[in-house]
């Protein structure tokens, strides 16, 4: 987490604000997104210094990515970590307990977070509650100790209880990084703020049309040539910039990624696409094409959905896809493995003499059937090894495996479809989570986006359960926001698109999702608290959706 960059009078300021907090203030209660379960302020003050012990009572090695969590905190706030004790003495009075109790009610992700007089207790199942304790702790702390001098000495926290749950397993964020290619450092600030919102999945979108990105070391022309493009369109397709453009994540990168994200308590979920967007690798092995050798393929230069995608006619498409799996199990740890299967067009399968002599010989109806054809054997490829597939709504068109899970992108339909029919189902509906469309209708100041209208009140408004009765809601394994990079090409406006939308996300994932428990105005207040928190660890943040205007410090 970076500080920023702020004036000195900023400086001052809070400087003069904390040490006003330091001495008399009763510290009011405080702002927290995502909402916590239940939180009781006991009007109390809990002065916590850099004297202040951490004690726990789980393995070293279990626990460590939490200390580190709350030792970032405390370099912010005194400029140095705290320092470690083996027990709490009875009335040594400043400490930070991190409790292991293996039978909480609360499940794997929750926690207990109390502060008294005499110390902060946490308690929890697993380091993955206690993490989000931390991250809890870290809204608790007040946002000008964040920017204060560091020979800062106390600092009040308001005693509390806090009783802590995730409402959803798979709370998730998607990463775009073909359409434009984010740096590692990127990633990792990208991860760092899905941490602080309490997100535990992030599902990282890696093969497209516009370029492949993941280094495969059995296939290496997908990264020396499918990495690559040789222009990108500028505008809705109206014209091309003329500059060569690619990038990839070596096996390197990715394994560094994902321990990044492990020591934070998120999975990440790779996509494969198949049997579409394809172009990146038809490019650099045109043998995988209906039109093979002749096909003349290239890596997208275009926005849009291209027609060419893989034949499903060949064996050797399949051993590609599995050869390529094979490489992202060996990175991946993740349980769900995403393969795509949106907006693939069938049509080069319906001219494709292989195509259709695969549905002739296992008897499938027509092409959405060969496309279940593929998904299928690309289940029982990742089941074999332990694996279960995710794929967009689209694998449901020509019949599913009970097994798979189903990403509901267009519309929430697909996601009660599957729920319907004992499917999983992850929500990322267009119209609550895509965060690449706009949030504004005054676009005078706003970068060229896709379209769409997806403001902070219509994200908070997704009811993950809409159209479906208690015994199917229970297939809904969490929800998800998107976004596509077309129209994003730096790391300022990409955040841009994501706060403060991802509170909202956030708080639909963690906090129960239901219409009579959410009132949106309360949240509100909660994402403009929150928006400060982003600007001292020097997060860009969309500011209009402050109804009132610009908060003090933009
Ligand atoms: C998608 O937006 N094509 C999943
Ligand atoms: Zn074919």
């Amino acid at each position: 987490m970076r500080k920023s960059i702020i004036s000195l009078v900023m400086l001052l300021f809070a400087a003069v604000a904390v040490s006003a907090q330091s001495t008399k203030a009763e510290p009011a209660a405080p702002s927290i997104v995502p909402l916590p379960t239940e939180m009781n302020v006991t009007g109390d003050v809990f002065v916590l210094t850099n004297d202040t012990r951490i004690v726990t009572e789980f393995d070293e090695k279990e626990i460590k990515f939490v200390k580190n969590a709350l030792n970032e905190i405390m370099v912010e706030v005194f400029g140095r970590e705290l320092k470690s004790a083996s027990k709490v003495k009875p009335g040594d009075g400043k400490y930070i307990l991190i409790k292991k109790d293996a039978a909480k009610k609360c499940g794997n992700e929750g926690y207990t977070l109390e502060i008294n007089k005499n110390g902060i207790n946490i308690t929890a199942k697993s380091a993955a509650g206690a993490f989000y304790a931390v991250q809890t702790l870290r809204q608790i702390v007040p946002v000008q100790a964040y920017e204060t001098p560091i020979d800062l000495q106390t600092l009040n926290l308001p005693t509390l209880k806090i009783n802590d749950n995730p409402h959803f397993a798979y709370r998730g964020f998607m990463l775009d990084c073909s359409r434009h290619f984010w740096s590692v450092e990127t990633i990792k600030e990208m991860i760092d703020i899905l941490a602080l919102h309490k997100m535990n999945r992030f599902h990282w979108h890696l093969t497209e049309d516009q370029g492949w990105r993941i280094e495969i070391k059995k296939y290496p022309l997908l990264t020396e040539i499918g990495s690559k493009r040789e222009q990108t369109t500028t505008g809705h397709n109206v014209g091309m910039d003329g500059i060569p453009y690619g990038g990839y994540y070596s096996q390197k990168d990715i394994k560094e990624i994902v321990k990044y994200a492990q020591e934070r308590f998120i999975t990440i979920v790779p996509e494969i696409e198949i049997p579409g967007h394809s172009l990146g690798a038809l490019s650099a092995y045109p043998w995988l094409g209906c039109r093979g050798e002749k096909g003349n393929y290239k890596t997208w230069s275009n926005w849009g959905v291209a027609p060419e995608i893989v034949c499903a006619g060949k064996e050797s498409s399949f051993q590609f896809w599995y050869d390529v799996l094979e490489e992202v199990l060996e990175l991946f740890p993740s349980e769900y493995i995403h393969i795509g299967g949106d907006e693939s067009p069938r049509d080069e399968w319906k001219v494709c003499e292989l195509c259709q002599q695969r549905i002739k010989d296992n008897n499938l109806k027509d092409e959405a059937e060969l496309q279940s054809y593929v998904t299928n054997r690309i289940e029982k490829f990742l089941n074999e090894r332990g694996r279960k597939l995710i794929g967009w709504d689209e694998i449901l068109e020509g019949g599913v495996s009970k097994n798979a899970t189903i990403m509901s992108w267009r519309g929430s339909e697909g996601g009660i479809k599957a729920a319907k029919s004992g499917n999983m189902a992850i929500m990322t509906p267009n119209g609550h989570c895509y965060f690449d469309y706009y949030q504004t209708t005054d676009r005078k100041d706003e970068h060229e986006g896709i379209g769409g209208y997806v403001p902070l009140r219509k994200v908070y408004a997704l009811n993950p359960y809409e159209g479906l009765n208690p015994s199917e809601q229970r297939y809904i394994m969490g929800v998800q926001a998107n976004l596509w990079t077309e129209y994003i090409p730096t790391p300022m406006q990409l955040q841009y698109q994501v706060l403060p939308r991802l509170g909202a996300l956030a708080e639909i994932g963690w906090t129960n999702p239901s219409p009579e428990n959410k009132n949106v105005d309360e949240f509100i207040t909660r994402a403009k608290e929150l928006s400060r928190y982003y600007y001292v660890f020097g997060y860009n943040c969309a500011k209009h959706f402050f109804e009132d205007g610009v908060q003090e410090g933009w």
